[in-house]
């Protein structure tokens, strides 16, 4: 008899915050409640979720970015289903993979500068096995990366992550990481010269704060890390994949790195997968002999059902022209915020590409709000956009998150799938909520007054 697991979640899904709170992580319920996110999804398909009542929610998270093509797609699933009616020989280990040559071959297919893939189950897995080559090929030691960098948080991943909040209390870290500004060539070169750097690994685009570089930048990193030897890792775990509306981000500067990093969407959400896709001869130098041929690996990397997940997503990618989509509506969606940062004093910028876009909030400059913000500011540094957020999906069904700790941008990081009347639905929510935060008094200050009463208790409880 097997597990009816449909009948156990209907069953037990009231419970799941007693659950969490008691058996898992209960700070993460304290922060769901306290913003009123806990709201006991039933549901989701494709870029909606829904709740315990039927009611429907846009996801502008799309799970930080898994579900590209949606959640539940149809043909993904039947993949997996088909899979899981195969018998086919998973994991043998002793033997090598079908399903992960032919995703393989496919993958390079987008990149044809580069030659060899390494399947992992995670982003991070990607970025540890991306520095391990790195060194390994090199024989150097050293890293470059960049402030406000998210890699992952596994230790070699942590060590080159910009932002102490992460870092601080797992001390000591993988050594000789250095840290230089993002955009910021001078420091790239001076971090270079040494010769003693293996690899400059960098977002595209940076997922914290959605900060786009200059132009020239990518350019002259990678012409800098061919003059010192220095390898240059794309992580484009968050940004690959069609997001930015190419196949990868770097494709809108014309840049060929040593390797690339993808994970997150590459499975349409379903299965944990990650790949590092790079060049031959540093694949060689790592799996150099046949006494060293599983140096590097993991059990469960190139597993059937992530494989066949990547297949199947790749087709929906190309099938349903989602690169093309996230191009679009993602120009219609920045050409939107663009026009409200010139309207709404609080709204400072808008920035991205295709579907990963940044609203950045900031101080008014009328006296009437400035108080205000200071108030909230003053308590806990980026809570405004708390205010944005929190009516967002309270009052117009939209899921979206604040872009960091202590950050003003509002991130978009919706499924590729939107469509126009999805951004309708965007537009007109934002444009209410942030009308509203223009008033004071008002409905928006009163939650403001709230939240500061929150931080200020949570302060004193230690
Ligand atoms: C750019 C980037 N790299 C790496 C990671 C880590 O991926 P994972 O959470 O699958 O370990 C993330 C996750 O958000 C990411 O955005």
């Amino acid at each position: 008899m097997s597990l009816e697991i449909t009948d156990l979640f209907a069953e037990r899904e009231a419970e799941r915050y007693t659950l969490h709170a008691r058996h898992l992580n209960e700070q993460m319920v304290r922060v769901l409640k306290t913003i009123g996110f806990d709201r006991g999804y039933r549901r989701g398909t494709g870029q909606y979720l829904y709740d315990r009542h039927g009611e429907r929610y846009l996801d502008l998270l799309s799970g930080w970015g898994v579900f590209a093509i949606g959640r539940n797609h149809p043909v993904v699933r039947d993949t997996l289903k088909k899979v899981l009616d195969s018998d086919f020989p998973n994991l043998v280990q002793m033997d090598v993979s079908v399903l992960a040559g032919v995703l393989a071959e496919r993958l390079l297919r987008y990149v044809p500068y580069l030659d060899k893939v390494f399947f992992a189950n995670s982003g991070t897995e990607s970025v540890e096995a991306a520095l391990k080559f790195a060194r390994s090929a090199t024989g150097r030691t050293g890293i470059v990366y960049c402030g406000h960098a998210f890699h992952g948080l596994s230790y070699g991943a942590l060590s080159v992550n910009g932002d102490q909040v992460f870092r601080s209390g797992f001390g000591p870290l993988l050594p000789e990481c250095i840290e230089i500004p993002f955009n910021d060539l001078d420091a790239l070169e001076r971090a270079l010269a040494s010769q003693k750097i293996a690899a400059f690994i960098v977002e595209p685009i940076q997922g914290k704060g959605v900060i786009v570089p200059d132009d020239d930048y990518l350019c002259g990193a990678l012409d800098l890390c061919r003059k010192f030897g220095t390898l240059f890792i794309a992580d484009e775990i968050q940004t690959g994949l069609g997001r930015t509306g190419r196949f990868l981000a770097i494709e809108h500067w014309g840049i060929e790195p040593d390797m690339v990093l993808l994970a997150k969407s590459l499975s349409g959400g379903h299965v944990p997968v990650g790949a590092v896709l790079t060049r031959k001869w540093i694949f060689e130098k790592v799996f150099d002999r046949m006494d060293r041929a599983v140096i590097h690996g993991s059990t469960f990397a190139k597993n059937d059902l992530a494989m066949a997940a990547g297949l199947a997503t790749l087709d929906v990618i190309e099938s349903e022209r989602l690169m093309e989509n996230a191009a679009r509506i993602g120009a219609r969606l920045l050409g939107t915020f663009e026009r409200m940062a010139q309207r709404h004093e609080l709204v400072k910028a808008a920035r991205g590409k295709g579907l990963m876009i940044g609203i950045e909030f900031g101080p008014p400059r009328s006296l009437k709000l400035k108080a205000s913000w200071n108030l909230l500011e003053t308590a806990s540094s980026g809570l405004f956009c708390q205010l944005i957020v929190i009516p967002l999906l309270k009052d117009h069904k939209i899921l979206t998150q604040v872009a960091g700790h202590g950050n003003h941008t509002i991130k978009l990081l919706p499924p590729l799938t939107i469509s126009d009347a999805d951004c309708d639905w965007i537009e007109q929510s934002f444009e209410a909520v942030i009308s509203d935060a223009h008033r004071v008094p008002g409905a928006v200050w009163t939650l403001g007054k709230t939240l500061v009463e929150n931080a200020v208790r949570a302060r004193a409880s230690g």
